[in-house]
């Protein structure tokens, strides 16, 4: 079984690479290795290793960057997807593309279904939703995993930011009006593996965790584990203020809960405390 994998670095990329089969021949490659926004260099990867599968983890990630930056985030975001989805439908490869819950405008109240409407506010969102529907148009049979408020031992995150901010400051103000649900990239890497065992149907499929939190009640289960875990000596008082305190050039959603019903025959919603607790464990 030969599985290529793009964005090799990233969070979701070397979560991936952790639970890969050790029967499979992976060859995965980091944006040094490929640019996935280079349409040439993409198809001949895909045409001298014929891979069996493709899993997309490389993305334009900075969504507030992407806002000055709108045209490298649509070449990463928008059209690297794209040509994946071609190179892969060359070869007769699987195709799985991650998203994201920022293609939601934010105003529900209800967990986003599927087919619910979409409006991105900023750039990131916009140029991912497009990459979404360019994937779906060059090969239906894709499996796109729509995910958020990502977590992981690797990379940079918000466990990371948190711990580092707690180490030595007594105080924090944390964004308390915005709603969603923290998502462990190791969890995500399983259902991706999930939904390929299982020869999920082509399709867009929501993935997150199984619990609803602001980012300021994220911060305080952050600083509540590592403190019991022996982490951080003392956990500093959290102050939930509102996104209106914190501007940031990007809009973001103020509610991206995804209901995970549709991708639970697949697999469970990432079970976030109790991955939050292995991910701080590991962390040194
Ligand atoms: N992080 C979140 O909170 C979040 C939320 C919702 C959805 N998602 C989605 O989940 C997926 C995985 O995200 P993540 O958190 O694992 O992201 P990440 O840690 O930021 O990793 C993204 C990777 O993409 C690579 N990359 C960027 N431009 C590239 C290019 N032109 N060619 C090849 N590789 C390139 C980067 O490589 P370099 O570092 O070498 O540039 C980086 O290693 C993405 O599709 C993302 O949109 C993430």
């Amino acid at each position: 079984m030969k599985i290529l994998l793009t964005g090799a670095n990233g969070q979701l990329g070397r979560c991936l690479q952790d639970l890969f089969p050790k029967t499979a021949e992976v060859l995965a490659l980091g944006s040094a290795e490929l640019d996935i926004s280079n349409q040439s260099a993409v198809n001949t990867q895909v045409e001298q290793f014929q891979p069996a599968i493709i899993i997309n983890a490389a993305a334009y990630t900075e969504v507030d960057k992407a806002e000055s930056e709108p045209e490298q985030a649509a070449a990463v975001n928008t059209y690297a997807p794209a040509y994946l989805a071609s190179a892969a439908k060359k070869v007769g490869a699987k195709f799985v593309h991650v998203s994201t819950d920022y293609v939601f405008e934010g105003n529900g109240t209800q967990p986003y279904i599927e087919s619910d409407a979409v409006y991105p506010l900023g750039v990131y969102g916009k140029t991912k939703l497009a990459g979404e529907l360019l994937v779906q148009s060059i090969l239906p049979e894709a499996i796109i995993i729509r995910t958020a408020w990502v977590f992981s031992e690797y990379g940079n995150n918000f466990v990371k930011t948190m711990l580092r901010l707690a180490k030595d400051r007594p105080e924090l103000g944390i964004v308390g009006d915005q709603l969603g649900c923290p998502t462990y990239a190791g969890d995500i890497a399983k259902v991706i593996l999930a939904t390929l065992e299982n020869s999920a149907p082509g399709g867009i499929y929501h993935f997150c965790g199984d619990e609803q939190v602001t980012w300021a009640e994220f911060a305080s289960a952050i600083f509540q584990q590592a403190e019991q875990q022996g982490k951080l000596a003392k956990q500093p008082k959290v102050n939930a203020i509102t996104t209106a305190d914190f501007p940031t050039p990007a809009k973001r959603p103020a509610y991206s809960v995804m209901s995970t019903a549709k991708i639970s025959e697949f697999t469970a919603a990432s079970p976030w405390r109790q991955s939050l607790a292995t991910v701080l464990s590991r962390l040194d």
